[in-house]
């Protein structure tokens, strides 16, 4: 439709239908023939508002969304189509690895791909926008959403929003092929105290921008449609109704003219926060902000006409959020067609495809980090050792994650069966060994009856059975693979947790099962980084999977038997306590360093009884091959605009590999502390059976650019210090100076 028509189209509604426009309602309103009337009591709203709701969350399904858009449709008096907006965060059916999975590729360009995937299958069937990329830098391992973010670096959270937005955006001659994206949780809603869930974010305003913006910007530059306000508050104020985010950061001063709109319920939250009163308080505060759309309350619904009446909203604000929905949807065709194309044959045609899971199978085996591999266990020959799979996560189908809502478990390769296609019989078994919880009443939070609780896991006596076979058949076999990890539910939103470490059952059933004394390999499935000091001392090898999609098992297969050589790093610090937390690799130095030649001993910044450094530091990760870094070479030692920095990588191994070569900067002397060091480049490459390459990185000044005292953002002239190497810690340096 032309912007003047739908100018006039804006002008023509009744300010009920304007405010139906910022209403966003759950799918149960629509369910059946009829537009519900069940859960509205619950909101305080009336059928007029359910009839005059502007979008709706989380239906998906051509056949579904078709046929609630056309009821809606015949209900409606200007025939403003229903945006569907549904949670599809790592792949629609084709499920890819969870984002902190997706981190670990340390390939963007690769993740872009695979969110266009996500954007055609979700499109085919019926979706109009996904509340994704999560892109909340995080650095405490306790919070459950660790799961949904790429990790604890600025830099690489940027560059994969971008790829993800650009993905799920895509677009083919200036038409977008994809669905909008919703950047979500603005702002910093990864740094909640203690990682406790919605918990309080407190932070200086030069750490919000010099870290944990630079995601929401990249996403923002690359044109996400849409923002998502975050639950938790910044600087006292719960970013649904901070002005100082939303209107003046994230519209003023980034240029944001999209559609903003509030996470679950934040809008009435802001009571509960203790900022409003009442409702309509909340709803003055949320759309003074410039908050556009209300999710699932009745707070725009019942308030907004009220306070206009009253005089307490500026009309304009309300005419400017309705105009970004009306936007987006025009943006989005919907006038011209309301189903986008979304038809049950095209559905069927695109979900699923050999291709998309080949590319699932390529994401997992890159995001899949090798930590350990003593005297080069890995990998595997077939058909050589006696092999025993052993745990709860063998013969497991259920390894996707707690967000993927859209996918099958039945779809999805176990390791069980990815490893009976290639090994004989006789070289092969599995037992269960031991269940995956001690206790599963945690459960009932996540609304399991009693009945379900107790029908999960195994009974006593089984769990005795089972401790026998798996020790019985481990005295066959010479190698053990335990296939261990967190339950679904231990990650993700409102799994936060303070014990980070493997469940205590499996803990000790890897104890009983180590005593045989045979070779071992911990394959471990997590929505975090978790506490392995226990098991570095017991496995020969260690590979982490996190929850690796429907792929998963082969993925995983082809790495132990060494098709695929393993390129997976860490984005994100893996501690040796989770009395560490926060951990991430770059913390601001401090007076009294480890290495401080004035203070010894006692009186320095350190644990009494823990490393200061990560178990497994950021960009941590082997492979099958040993890669050589030498001749580190800046071509000047003096940098006005830019600098070319070549370092020598050589493959000395007769398998080809993937190389993530990382370069790293410290800013020796600033007006306000600088960290002691800081990823600034990074480049996955490719090597031949004993190739050598030369790898080159130009660093500009912008690199170099933080917020000073004062708060300008600029570079400040003096000694740099370039690390690189393959990972935060192993690394080759040389320093060089920055001219005015
Ligand atoms: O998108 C999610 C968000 O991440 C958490 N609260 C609910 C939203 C919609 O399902």
């Amino acid at each position: 439709m032309q912007e003047s028509k739908l100018f006039e189209l804006l002008h023509s509604l009744s300010w009920a239908e304007k405010v139906g426009q910022l209403v966003q309602l759950s799918g149960d309103f629509f369910h059946g023939e009829e537009l519900s009337t069940g859960p509205k009591q619950k909101l305080g709203i009336t059928e007029e508002t359910v009839k005059l709701t502007g979008s709706v969350l989380n239906i998906t399904g051509s056949e579904t969304t078709r046929r609630v858009q056309e009821q809606y449709l015949a209900n409606s008096r200007h025939k403003i189509p229903l945006l569907f907006m549904a949670d599809i965060i790592y792949g629609y059916r084709t499920v890819f690895p969870i984002p902190l999975g997706l981190g670990a590729t340390w390939h963007p360009e690769l993740i872009r791909e695979a969110f266009e995937v996500s954007a055609e299958e979700s499109r085919s069937a019926g979706a109009h926008v996904t509340f994704a990329p999560m892109i909340d830098l995080v650095r405490d391992a306790r919070w459950g959403r660790c799961l949904e973010s790429t990790g604890e670096d600025p830099l690489l959270n940027a560059d994969f929003a971008t790829a993800m937005v650009k993905g799920l955006q895509k677009e083919k001659d200036g038409v977008m092929e994809g669905i909008a994206s919703c950047v979500k949780h603005f702002a910093a809603y990864g740094a909640a105290e203690g990682g406790r869930e919605y918990n309080t974010v407190d932070m200086s305003e030069r750490r919000l921008r010099q870290d944990y913006l630079s995601g929401y910007k990249a996403a923002v530059d690359a044109g996400c449609k849409l923002v998502m306000t975050s639950f938790n508050t910044y600087d006292g104020v719960p970013v649904t109704g901070n002005e100082f985010l939303l209107k003046h950061l994230l519209r003023e001063e980034w240029g944001f003219d999209g559609v903003i709109i509030s996470d679950y319920a934040a809008v009435r939250e802001l009571i509960d926060h203790g900022i409003a009163k009442d409702e309509k308080e909340a709803t003055q505060l949320a759309m003074q902000a410039t908050n556009d759309i209300d999710m699932k309350t009745g707070c725009y619904a019942n308030q907004l006409e009220p306070l206009l009446k009253e005089g307490k909203i500026d009309p304009e604000l309300v005419n400017d959020a309705v105009w970004r929905v009306l936007k987006l949807k025009n943006d989005l065709g919907l006038f011209e067609d309301p189903y986008r194309g979304a038809t049950p044959a095209l559905e069927e045609q695109t979900l699923l495809t050999p291709e998309n899971r080949a590319l699932a199978r390529q994401v997992a085996s890159e995001a899949i980090v090798l930590l350990k591999n003593e005297e080069e266990l890995l990998p595997l020959v077939p058909n050589k050792d006696k092999i025993l799979l052993v745990g709860p996560y063998g013969d497991k189908q259920d390894i996707m994650g707690l967000w993927a809502v859209h996918g099958k478990a039945s779809d999805v390769v176990s390791i069980k069966a990815a490893m009976e296609k290639i090994l004989s019989p006789d070289k092969f078994s599995f037992e269960n060994g031991c269940d995956l919880l001690d206790d599963y009443q945690f459960l009932g939070e996540f609304g399991a009856t009693k009945e379900q609780i107790a029908s999960v896991g195994m009974t006593s006596e089984q769990r005795i059975k089972a401790l026998d076979d798996a020790l019985s058949a481990g005295k066959e076999a010479d190698v053990i693979i335990f296939a261990m990890g967190e339950h679904t539910m231990q990650s993700g939103e409102a799994g936060s947790r303070t014990d980070i470490t493997l469940p205590e059952i499996q803990k000790e059933f890897i104890r009983q099962m180590i005593a045989l004394d045979k070779k071992t390999v911990l394959v471990s499935f997590s929505g975090r980084p978790l506490v392995y000091t226990e098991e570095v001392k017991q496995m020969d090898a260690i590979l982490q999977v996190w929850f690796p999609g429907l792929e998963g098992g082969n993925a995983i297969v082809d790495i132990l038997y060494g098709k695929t050589n393993p390129s997976g790093r860490l984005s994100m610090s893996f501690p040796h306590s989770v009395g560490q937390m926060p951990l991430y690799y770059n913390e601001f130095k401090t007076g009294r360093p480890l290495n401080s030649t004035t203070h010894r001993g006692r009186f320095i910044s350190k644990y009494l009884d823990s490393p200061n450094e990560a178990l497994f530091p950021f960009g941590y990760g082997l492979s099958y091959s040993n890669v050589q870094y030498s001749n580190l070479v800046l071509n000047e030692k003096q940098m006005t605009d830019q600098l070319t920095i070549s370092v020598d990588i050589k493959n000395e191994s007769e398998r080809t590999c993937l190389e993530t070569v990382q370069l790293y900067v410290q800013d020796v002397v600033g007006s306000v502390v600088r960290p002691v060091k800081e990823l600034k480049k990074y480049k996955k490459v490719q090597l031949a059976a004993n190739e050598k390459k030369t790898i080159h990185f130009t660093l500009c000044r912008e690199d170099l650019y933080f917020y000073q005292q004062d708060m300008t953002f600029d570079a400040e002239p003096g000694e740099f210090i370039v690390f690189v190497g393959k990972n935060s810690q192993d690394t080759l340096n040389e320093s060089f100076e920055l001219l005015e």
